[in-house]
């Protein structure tokens, strides 16, 4: 049985088990996927001991995606690019590392929403793990401009800097939250933690104006916080991450199995298990 595993701490309640095992079932596949709780100390041990035993592949979760990013032997573009890695693949030549959050979001704002991003105007909420790992997918959609604003103007500016030579068709901005301005965004993404402490960003409300979907990275059973704020300020639709978790979960069933499952089924399973709190 070729063994697959999703690594973080904590992991109790990861998805990533029942999302894989339904898309394993979904296409045949015989493949087992586990949950494995990484120490604090040794996660380069504890990743080389599930290979040893046979894993095939692993997703990355926090606090280690960084760690696997040193880890990895190959690293794709895009992890390259997003420096962090959430998809480890044991090969004969060593540890390939990826990172598939950032196609996860494009697919879940584009195929499963139905929102286009070339030629939109793009705020970006946070400069940290999460905003970098998305940028260079983000990008490749050609928006027309993409504004980081963040609580800490100084990572916004940095992130700029870093993806400024990248960036082909899209106008770049790095800015504090009170300096987002006066502009309406058609599609704002809250990429920062700020949601786990019930915290919105506090952005101009001009922002929401014109804006076609508010999405938040985060997940659960209710609204977000940001998403209950945005669809006050007028925001015409707004989304939570879970259909990015699944899409990016999908990214990397692809990567190692060669097959692409379907996300639709497994999306709405999820969302039936969360709100009956499952
Ligand atoms: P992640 O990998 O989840 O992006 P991170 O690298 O620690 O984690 O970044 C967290 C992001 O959320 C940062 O942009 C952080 O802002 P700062 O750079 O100013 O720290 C942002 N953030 C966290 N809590 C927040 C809050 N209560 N309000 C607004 N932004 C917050």
């Amino acid at each position: 049985m070729e063994r697959y595993a999703v690594i973080g701490n904590p992991i109790a309640h990861s998805k990533s088990p029942r999302i894989h095992a339904a898309f394993a079932e979904q296409t045949g596949q015989v493949m087992t996927y586990e949950a494995v709780l990484g120490p604090e100390e040794g996660f380069a041990d504890t990743v080389r001991a599930f290979a040893a035993s046979g894993g095939r592949g692993m997703n990355v979760t926090v606090p280690f995606k960084l760690q696997a990013y040193d880890l990895a032997d190959q690293l794709s573009e895009r992890a390259q690019a997003a420096g962090a890695v959430n998809t480890l693949s044991f090969r004969a030549d060593g540890i390939h590392g990826d990172n598939t959050d950032g196609v996860g979001l494009i697919r879940d704002l584009q195929d499963n929403l139905g929102c286009a991003l070339q030629g939109s105007r793009v705020l970006l909420l946070g400069a940290g793990g999460a905003s970098r790992g998305v940028m260079l997918p983000l990008l490749a959609t050609r928006p027309d401009s993409i504004t980081i604003a963040n609580r800490t103007a100084s990572r916004a500016d940095e992130l700029v800097e870093r993806f400024r030579p990248l960036c082909e068709a899209t106008v770049l901005r790095g800015c504090g939250f009170d300096a987002v301005g006066d502009e309406g965004f058609d599609v704002i993404i809250n990429a920062t933690s700020a949601s786990l402490s019930s915290e919105v960003p506090p952005i101009p409300p001009q922002a929401y104006s014109g804006c076609q979907l508010a999405y938040d990275m985060m997940y659960g059973a209710r609204p977000t916080p940001f998403m209950l704020e945005a669809s006050d300020r007028g925001a015409a639709r707004t989304a939570d991450g879970l259909g990015m978790l699944v899409e990016q979960a999908a990214e990397s069933f692809d990567i190692w199995r060669g097959i692409r499952p379907k996300t639709g089924p497994v999306l709405a399973m999820l969302r039936t298990q969360l709100a009956t709190g499952r």
